[in-house]
């Protein structure tokens, strides 16, 4: 399967994983060709393999692929990106240039226009039936006990900060929604996650028929890419890691300062060719060929700070 993609990534189920992370872009311009339903199985599957809270496994997903359902969808899409644009969406990020962020306002006006288009939709969800099992519920005068054993100081802080139950079955979705991104980009296609229907959700449940149990955690158009995949803008790692505690620097200890990508025995696995490492040249220029669609975002426009990944190559013979 081929992309208008300049950064010459081997694609397919045996992708190299740390290219394929480092070049797995949101990507809001979408062919409208149809998804073969077995890609469409493919990165369900992928998103399966996640983990999930306690392994409790309650990850359920919608795939949309139906013309009107699309359609019924794109007038609400319109009223949430809409929203966005007008309120959270008119302040530049502040990792992005102007620029950039007028390019990626620019492919979300696109695809908010050409929605009812896209050829497929999943809708990462959790049943919270499984994370509240009647088990639980018989169980919780228990809790309370073993809780309130804790001293009222930990009581009262758990109370305030109850985020463990809140994010549970979010932290479950998204290692698997992340799954699914990575796979489209190995298999030739783009995804993206989005959550701004969150917003509008009961409204969005109602057209797809998802009872109250059940929780959606975003919407992820699927396709083939019309823009550029290229490598993401990111902060150089060591600039947003601290060491032992918040605000020490990150050092890699004497002698550790090469990952295995850089030529090491563990870098040169069997069945792939010898590993080098390779600077990404920038996105917006990455060849020097013109892309007929400009990327949803490009790197040239990024602020100081951020630059493109850095990833090494390895080449499957
Ligand atoms: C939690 C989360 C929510 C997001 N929500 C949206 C969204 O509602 N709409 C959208 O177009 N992109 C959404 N995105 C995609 C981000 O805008 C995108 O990852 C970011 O701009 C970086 O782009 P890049 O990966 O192409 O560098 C979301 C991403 C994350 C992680």
């Amino acid at each position: 399967m081929s992309t208008p993609d300049t950064h010459p990534v081997v694609l397919g189920e045996d992708a190299p994983l740390f290219e394929i992370m480092a070049t797995t872009r949101a990507m809001r311009r979408l062919a409208p060709d149809p998804v073969p339903d077995h890609l469409l199985q493919r990165l369900v599957e992928a998103a399966v393999w996640g983990p999930s809270g306690g392994n409790g496994q309650g990850c359920r997903f919608v795939v949309v692929t139906d013309r009107e359902t699309m359609a019924r969808l794109a007038d609400l899409w319109r009223v949430a990106v809409d929203w966005y644009l007008d309120t959270l969406g008119t302040v530049t990020p502040r990792a992005m240039s102007d620029a950039a962020y007028a390019r990626m306002v620019a492919a979300i006006r696109h695809q908010r226009d050409n929605f009812a288009a896209t050829p497929a939709l999943i809708v990462p969800c959790y049943d919270m039936h499984v994370m509240w099992d009647p088990a639980h519920r018989a169980g919780l005068g228990g809790v309370l006990r073993r809780t309130l054993a804790l001293g009222p100081r930990r009581v009262l802080r758990m109370a305030a900060n109850s985020r463990m139950l809140g994010e549970g079955a979010a932290a479950s979705v998204y290692p698997g929604v992340q799954n699914l991104l990575l796979a489209a980009r190995s298999l030739g296609l783009a995804a993206t996650l989005t959550i701004w229907h969150l917003g509008l959700e009961a409204e969005f449940k109602q057209v797809l028929g998802i009872p109250r149990h059940v929780r959606t955690y975003g919407i992820v158009p699927v396709g083939r890419p019309l823009g550029r995949m290229g490598p993401v803008t990111r902060p150089p790692a060591p600039e947003v890691t601290h060491r032992d505690h918040w605000g020490g620097p990150w050092q890699p200890a004497e002698g550790t300062a090469e990952g295995p990508t850089e030529g090491t025995a563990e870098g040169t696995a069997e069945g792939t060719a010898e590993v080098s490492s390779v600077v990404v040249p920038e996105a917006g220029g990455m060849d020097g060929a013109p892309s007929a669609v400009p990327p949803d975002v490009g790197a040239a426009g990024a602020r100081p700070g951020t630059q493109p990944c850095r990833c090494g190559s390895r080449v499957n013979r």
